[in-house]
């Protein structure tokens, strides 16, 4: 019988893998093949639909394509098309359904309605042969490979290096990236296997065993890694995860505060970490018990993830790592299988 946990712990150790073949010239060529024909269609606004964890992936994507495009984007409600039967006018727009599986049946009947709308639609998945793919009209493999645990680890970052590759390659307009774009990425297959040696996660699971409730937080770009925390969090060790963006916790969630919660606040080096140091100073003023997740010594906090000190753009695709090694290794401290989680399946058709 396989260990507890091994499906989710091979799955995480071969991020480093997965990003260099993604970033290799076959799998690098079809993306920017995919980005050059979105950039000539011109899109006034993008939609992503996506759950769960591919919902993060997407949330990632949105901030880069709001930032790095200047083209308004955001996340569908799947509910609003597919229960109360909205036709949205999506002429103009660039509709991505993102997900590992292209299983998912709500975004398929999303991206088959907005099609029908006049989107330009793109599928990001890990099946090419999928329902999703099938129902765009074009599609960005993600190249993960097969993933063994319930839980999405590699195919969420391999998510996020396409989108980034794709939203960089529509920046460019011909989908080629340019070289000083292409240096940083190809620097991230070793920086995640140097990520993935550190053992802190395991210390913070030890310390945190016996934790009722945490909070995730982060702003920007970090603000998916807050919330895909979250989800490894609830779905591998069944424990009670809030996540907020760090500027919505200041509007309400801060009162609940206090040394018993741990708070995960992901402080990049940038304007995203650099807007969270008010949100880390008043976590301080309530004695909250922060772990700072990020490249550099926070003040008010005293424990920290270290992570490598890259743009705020490139962090999501590390930052992540511990953080599922996190959630591993705090469900097997609490005599969970990470690998099968109770109630849930690979594929979640609703
Ligand atoms: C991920 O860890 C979850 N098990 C789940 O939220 C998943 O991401 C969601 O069901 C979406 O799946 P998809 O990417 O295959 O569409």
């Amino acid at each position: 019988m396989a260990e507890r946990g091994a499906g989710m712990a091979a799955d995480i150790a071969e991020q480093p893998d997965v990003f260099s073949r993604l970033l290799s010239g076959p799998n690098a060529e079809a993306i920017g093949q995919v980005a050059a024909a979105v950039a000539a269609r011109r899109p006034r606004h993008i939609v992503f639909t996506a759950r769960g964890t591919s919902d993060h992936a997407a949330l990632y994507a949105a901030y880069l394509a709001e930032i790095r495009l200047g083209i308004p984007a955001g996340l569908a409600s799947p509910s609003a098309v597919t229960v109360f039967g909205a036709r949205p006018d999506l002429r103009d727009a660039l509709v991505i359904g993102v997900s590992q599986s292209g299983g998912s049946a709500d975004l398929v009947e999303v991206v088959r309605v907005a099609r029908e709308s006049g989107a330009q639609t793109l599928a990001v998945t890990n099946d090419p042969n999928s329902p999703l793919a099938g129902a765009s009209e074009m599609v960005v493999n993600v190249a993960a490979g097969h993933e063994r645990a319930v839980a999405a680890t590699k195919t969420y970052t391999a998510e996020l290096l396409a989108l980034l590759m794709l939203i960089e390659g529509v920046r460019a307009g011909d989908g080629t990236l340019p070289a000083d774009e292409r240096r940083e990425l190809d620097r991230l297959p070793g920086l995640a296997s140097a990520l993935l040696e550190d053992q802190t996660a395991w210390q913070l699971a030890a310390r945190y065993r016996f934790a009722g409730r945490m909070v995730t937080t982060g702003r920007g770009y970090a603000y998916p890694t807050a919330r895909e925390t979250a989800l490894k969090l609830m779905e591998t060790s069944y424990l009670p995860a809030l996540s907020f963006s760090g500027a919505d916790l200041l509007h309400g969630p801060l009162a609940m505060a206090d040394p018993d919660v741990p708070v995960l606040a992901v402080v990049g080096n940038g304007p995203g970490g650099g807007a969270m140091r008010e949100v880390l100073a008043r976590l301080g003023e309530r004695r909250a018990d922060v772990v700072a997740v990020g490249p550099a010594d926070v003040a008010g906090s005293a424990l920290r993830i270290p992570t490598p000190d890259v743009d705020e753009r490139y962090a999501p695709l590390l930052d992540i790592l511990p953080l599922q090694r996190l959630a591993l290794a705090l469900a097997l401290a609490r005599g969970e299988d990470p690998d099968a989680p109770r109630g849930l399946k690979k594929v979640t058709v609703t």
